[in-house]
């Protein structure tokens, strides 16, 4: 995997190597999802290879995750095996200023919340895009939903102000199914005032797996930026 001189790839990779650079010896690392994260596993593998870091464990949060750690070195574990996480790396679709998060874009936020939040630290790793004052305004919300209770998870997220649209596939007729074997509603609102309460009430609708809001799981934010040409990396 190379970064060619697309800006937003660029970012993406100098954030990449500065989350993978974070990672200590010994670690149990949550490995996110997404195609920020793959250049820290990308990195972390490097990283192994040249024997500057030595015997951590990946807990991946996907099948993409896990498929990106294998080609890259990365030994695997599961939550059954180990009894922390010392630190995550996973990318979001929108921060706010509070480091609260929309994930899901790539339908994996129920695992990612899961291996997130357990991690003593959560580093959120964006592209300055992602940066946005209030949750909601520039990417719908996804909620993982069992298949039988779509008719009425949809009706409940329309009574709640939002507008949710079946996720469908790429190259593939139908519906995206997750890696659970679920699917998803992205559901437009014009903003989310209230993150943590939004959060609590869709999880809350029979038939919800997860939603994409992360309140208070981010321990760090970096960002990646480009300035005169050249990629930088600042916190949040
Ligand atoms: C996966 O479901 C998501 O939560 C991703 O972490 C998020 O969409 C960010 O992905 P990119 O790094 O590809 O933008």
């Amino acid at each position: 995997m190379t970064a060619d001189m697309d800006p937003v790839k660029l970012m993406k990779q100098e954030v990449g190597r500065a989350a993978a650079a974070k990672v200590q010896s010994t670690s149990v690392v949550g490995l996110g999802t997404g195609s920020t994260t793959a250049f820290a596993i990308q990195f972390l593998g490097e990283r192994l290879k040249t024997g500057d870091l030595t015997d951590i464990k990946g807990v991946p949060t996907s099948f993409q995750a896990s498929v990106l750690a294998k080609q890259h070195g990365i030994p695997l574990t599961t939550l059954d095996e180990i009894d922390h996480i010392d630190i995550a790396i996973d990318g979001a679709d929108e921060v706010d200023p509070q480091q609260n998060l929309i994930k899901g874009g790539g339908a994996a936020h129920t695992r990612e919340k899961v291996v997130d939040s357990l991690a003593k630290q959560f580093i959120v790793v964006v592209d300055s895009s992602k940066l946005v004052d209030k949750l909601g305004t520039t990417f719908p919300l996804p909620v993982e939903v069992l298949p039988m209770a779509i008719a009425p998870v949809t009706q409940a997220l329309i009574k709640l102000g939002g507008t949710p649209e079946l996720r469908m596939g790429i190259k593939k007729d139908g519906p995206v199914i997750t890696d659970q074997g679920n699917m998803v509603l992205d559901v437009k609102f014009t903003a989310i005032d209230d993150p943590a309460a939004l959060e609590k009430i869709i999880n809350n609708i029979p038939g919800v797996l997860e939603n994409g809001l992360f309140v208070g799981v981010a321990t760090e934010v970096l960002i990646g930026e480009v300035k005169n040409g050249k990629a930088t990396v600042r916190t949040l």
